[in-house]
């Protein structure tokens, strides 16, 4: 008869499959859907996105614990981290960790590495104090972010750069995005707190999110808040509910979604008006079919087309677009809270190709603009080089692209307003993810 399953074991293996996928290249949802439908998947999820959120913190001091660090195999690796962010992170008494990883190191069908697990990580409980204090002397590491990361950050916002770094390894809000036209923020106020859900508000601190953001605290499973499926209710970020207002849409018009996917802003806008001719393109016919289900959920309904917006004559009948949303793709370092393997995932590399496409989906959205119309332009980074930059240098080839202020009142007080566009850092009162909006208006000549 074989043993019964240590249940800490069990977990600390699967959050080092997961992981280990991290760390091999797949995307956190990607490496975390095996166990979706596991009854340990949120004990997992904890372990395995709280493994990668201090990564970079871990490895250092765990590598320095062995003799040949890249000799680990990389299940064995990866059980080393989990285990060892339990230690460091969790209020489960050290040695049931190191029992378990043991245990775990086993379920990994890496039982000959049992006694190095061991050891390590006896080690690491006796020596971490000592251990940190070395590794803390580096921000970069304290903070574990990765260096070039690090470096752009503290080169582009030196003032602000810690209370990023902070923000970018806190637990991120649940925050929801009221429907107004299905229920007023009185009642749902109510409906939460008839549910046992405590939350707040964000009029006030939110500039123009304020009125339709509320936090709730803890998080709960989407699927338990009151009425979402009725429609109630949105999951969106306080910082990404500025997109609609700050787009200013009004009844009748045509507007394009150009990088639509999966729906949350194209859906906000639709809830602002009564009539809206909104078209929702995607390049992506997965992520464009979360757009179908989005809009399906709250009663609402666009013009969804599968299409490379760079390319407008596979899908445009030339007629122009009153309002345009560019929420383009990019190095999300402003929502690495959320999602943070980022960390591990993005390069250093990656950010000038990045900016290219920003670019050329500016340049083809702008081409489908109305003299006299509006284009919102915004990413979930906080890298001038996909922000302003982007914008600058669009600015420097386009003559009919007028710059519009944003104004502050409708943004958090913490924004920072740059020469184009307005960078909101991460944090805040009103506890928002980093987002980049910037405005343009076509002019109907030219400077
Ligand atoms: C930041 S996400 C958009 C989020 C969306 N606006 C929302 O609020 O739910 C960027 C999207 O751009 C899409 N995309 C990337 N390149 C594109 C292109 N060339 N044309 C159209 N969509 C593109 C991606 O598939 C992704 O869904």
């Amino acid at each position: 008869m074989s043993p019964p399953e240590n249940p800490a074991a069990a977990v600390l293996a699967d959050a080092a499959r997961a992981v280990a996928a991290v760390l091999a290249g797949q995307s956190a949802d990607a490496a975390l859907a095996p166990f979706e439908a596991s009854p340990r998947r949120p004990a997992v999820r904890a372990v395995a996105l709280g493994t990668v959120r201090w990564y970079l913190r871990l490895q250092a001091a765990v590598e320095s614990l062995l003799a040949r660090p890249r000799a680990l195999g990389r299940d064995v690796h990866a059980l080393l981290m989990c285990a060892a962010h339990q230690i460091e992170y969790s209020r489960n008494v050290p040695q049931q960790t190191v029992h378990a990883a043991v245990d775990a190191a086993r379920l990994l069908r890496q039982g000959h590495a049992s006694g190095l697990v061991n050891a390590v990580l006896r080690k690491f409980v006796l020596q971490r104090e000592t251990l940190f204090a070395r590794v803390d002397r580096d921000p970069a590491r304290r903070t574990a972010h990765p260096r070039w990361l690090f470096n752009a950050l503290q080169a582009a916002w030196p003032q602000q750069v810690a209370s990023i770094l902070d923000a970018n390894n806190a637990h991120p809000p649940l925050t929801v995005r009221l429907n107004p036209r299905r229920r007023s923020a009185e009642r749902y106020l109510e409906d939460l707190v008839a549910a046992g859900l405590s939350a707040q508000r964000l009029d006030g601190v939110a500039g123009a999110a304020g009125a339709t953001a509320i936090r709730i605290e803890p998080p709960v499973p989407v699927a338990s808040l009151p009425g979402f499926r009725e429609g109630w209710v949105s999951v969106q970020d306080t910082a990404a509910q500025l997109a609609a207002p700050l787009l200013d849409v009004h009844d009748g018009m045509r507007v394009l979604d150009a990088c639509a996917a999966p729906g949350s802003k194209a859906a906000h806008l639709l809830e602002r008006t009564a009539s809206l001719e909104l078209w929702a393109v995607d390049i992506d016919p997965v992520r464009l079919e979360r757009v179908s289900e989005t809009l399906a959920r709250l009663g609402l309904s666009a013009q969804l087309a599968v299409a490379d917006v760079r390319s407008p004559e596979t899908f445009w009948d030339g007629r122009p677009f009153e309002r345009i949303l560019v929420d383009a793709p990019c190095s999300g370092t402003g929502v690495i809270r959320r999602h943070p393997d980022i960390k591990l995932l993005r390069r250093a590399e990656d950010i000038a190709p990045l900016a290219a496409t920003q670019l050329e989906i500016l340049r083809a959205a702008f081409r489908m603009l109305a003299p006299g119309g509006r284009l919102l332009y915004s990413t979930c980074s906080v890298l001038p080089e996909e922000n302003e930059g982007v914008v600058a240098r669009f600015r420097a080839e386009e003559p009919q692209a007028r710059s519009i202020a944003l104004a502050q009142t409708q943004l958090p007080a913490e924004t920072v307003f740059g020469i184009f566009g307005a960078q909101l850092l991460g944090g805040g009162a009103a506890q928002t993810d980093g987002f980049y909006y910037a405005c343009l208006e076509k002019t109907t000549s030219g400077h």
